[in-house]
């Protein structure tokens, strides 16, 4: 075929059959497609979107650009879990433990920071010694041995995707449904689970702002999964303030240590269960979403969760005297505080620049090699509904600078969060879940 034609095509609103997508994945991968003709179908897709069929030849095309693990010598179900993206959200680090503590295996593969969201392998390498990128071999040893591991993607899973999502960051492409979902869905059909709970954020925090576009990514991520055999459940979030009260790598990572002691802060607690509750009953046969979630509690109550946290750390190389003793973890030089300008209730936090903020404070990367520090980011004193007096402090700011901090205290003070007379009413955190 020659690709403008299907270019044209898709431009005019037309279907790209299954022919033509599997030749277009394959032909991008190996060079033969060049980043402007690609960038000229991206464009039409973001404008005319994709049919469900398109959509899953999509997907699995990606799919099959690169390995596929195969999980299936480790016994018993395996279910994986995917978040779209937010701040402060630690909830792997404590779901994968909880999970585990319940006799499932846990095979777990997470990213890296990405644009304002913060990623869970750097919140693991906080952890002095933690290694994250274990052999495939090592890793499958790990999940015999322990029932879990937690690592970062290995080997070359959906390379296909590795390259769009490069070309989508620079052509104004990223924010697209069908883009968007086959790009999850690809790595969550390579890394091998059996079935899939995703963890699809909704607000200021998140890519998709719009509840009827978060929902509308869910059912088709769903449909995708459930299509390709794997049972697939969305569960739509809130991302409308910071999960928790932790921004930044080891200042997370000392938050979940607390919440897997069974003191965290009530919004991290509930989403928490949640995910991990829907995750056991999908493993467990007859074990209801409301009965996960029950088990989910027993297993922060009883410190089993606790101790399956400790065993992955240990077993991965990780310094355990730290997360025995989280004061050990180093602390950012440099503090300052944002405070109230008036007095009144948070009725609204952009999310967002609260990520980007931490970002500017060193716990992102503004290009791919930067390197992060770990103890720096943004802890929260005050949430969504609050009351403030003038003068109050709403967040501590850690950096290795003054700089920096002076950078992210501006960003933060243009327009980041609004106080109003009025207590805003109460957000649900859990909205709803799509099969
Ligand atoms: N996360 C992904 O992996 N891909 C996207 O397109 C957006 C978020």
């Amino acid at each position: 075929m020659r690709f403008v034609d299907a270019i044209c095509k898709k431009r005019e609103g037309g279907e790209l059959s299954d022919e033509e997508i599997r030749e277009m994945i394959a032909d991008y991968v190996s060079g033969a497609i060049p980043d402007y003709q690609m960038s000229s179908m991206l464009m039409a897709v973001f404008f005319n979107g994709m049919s469900d069929r398109e959509l899953t030849s999509m997907t699995l095309a990606m799919r099959d650009s690169g390995d596929i693990v195969d999980l299936s010598s480790i016994p018993g179900v395996k279910v994986d879990k995917h978040s779209t993206g937010g701040v402060g959200d630690k909830t792997t680090l404590i779901i994968g433990p909880i999970v585990a503590a319940c006799g499932i295996p846990v095979a777990k593969m997470s990213g890296r920071g990405l644009g304002f969201t913060g990623g869970t392998v750097d919140k693991w390498e906080s952890i002095p010694g933690y290694e994250t990128a274990l052999s495939m071999e090592t890793f499958f040893k790990a999940v015999r041995e322990h029932g879990i591991s937690l690592v970062g993607q290995s080997g070359d899973l959906a390379p296909a995707d590795k390259a769009l999502y490069a070309l989508r960051d620079v052509t104004g492409t990223v924010e697209s449904i069908p883009l968007i979902a086959s790009s999850i869905m690809s790595k969550k059909l390579a890394a091998g689970a059996d079935k899939i709970v995703l963890d699809v954020t909704v607000g200021t925090g998140a890519f998709m702002q719009e509840y009827d576009r978060a929902k509308e990514l869910a059912e088709r991520m769903v449909a995708i999964g459930n299509g390709a055999g794997k049972e697939t459940v969305a569960m739509l979030t809130d991302m409308n303030e910071p999960l928790g009260y932790a921004i930044g790598n080891n200042l997370e990572v000392k938050e979940a240590i607390a919440m897997l002691h069974g003191d965290g802060p009530e919004d991290l607690k509930e989403i928490c269960y949640a995910l991990a509750g829907m995750m056991i009953s999908l493993a467990k046969d007859g074990v209801s979403y409301e009965q996960g979630i029950e088990m989910a509690k027993e297993k922060i109550a009883d410190g089993s969760a606790w101790e399956k946290f400790k065993e992955v750390v240990g077993n991965q190389g990780g310094d355990l005297s730290y997360i025995e003793n989280p004061e050990k973890f180093p602390v950012a030089p440099c503090t300052s505080e944002l405070v109230a300008g008036k007095s009144g209730y948070i009725s609204w936090i952009n999310t967002m620049d609260f990520g980007l903020a931490a970002g500017m404070l060193g716990a992102g990367r503004a290009k791919k090699d930067d390197v992060i520090d770990m103890s720096a980011g943004i802890i929260m004193k005050k949430k969504l509904g609050d009351q403030v007096s003038e003068g109050d402090v709403i967040a501590t700011l850690h950096a290795g600078s003054e700089e920096k901090l002076e950078t992210a205290l501006k960003h933060l003070k243009s327009g980041a969060y609004r106080i109003e007379g009025e207590k805003p009413a109460p957000l649900k955190l859990i909205y709803e879940v799509i099969r």
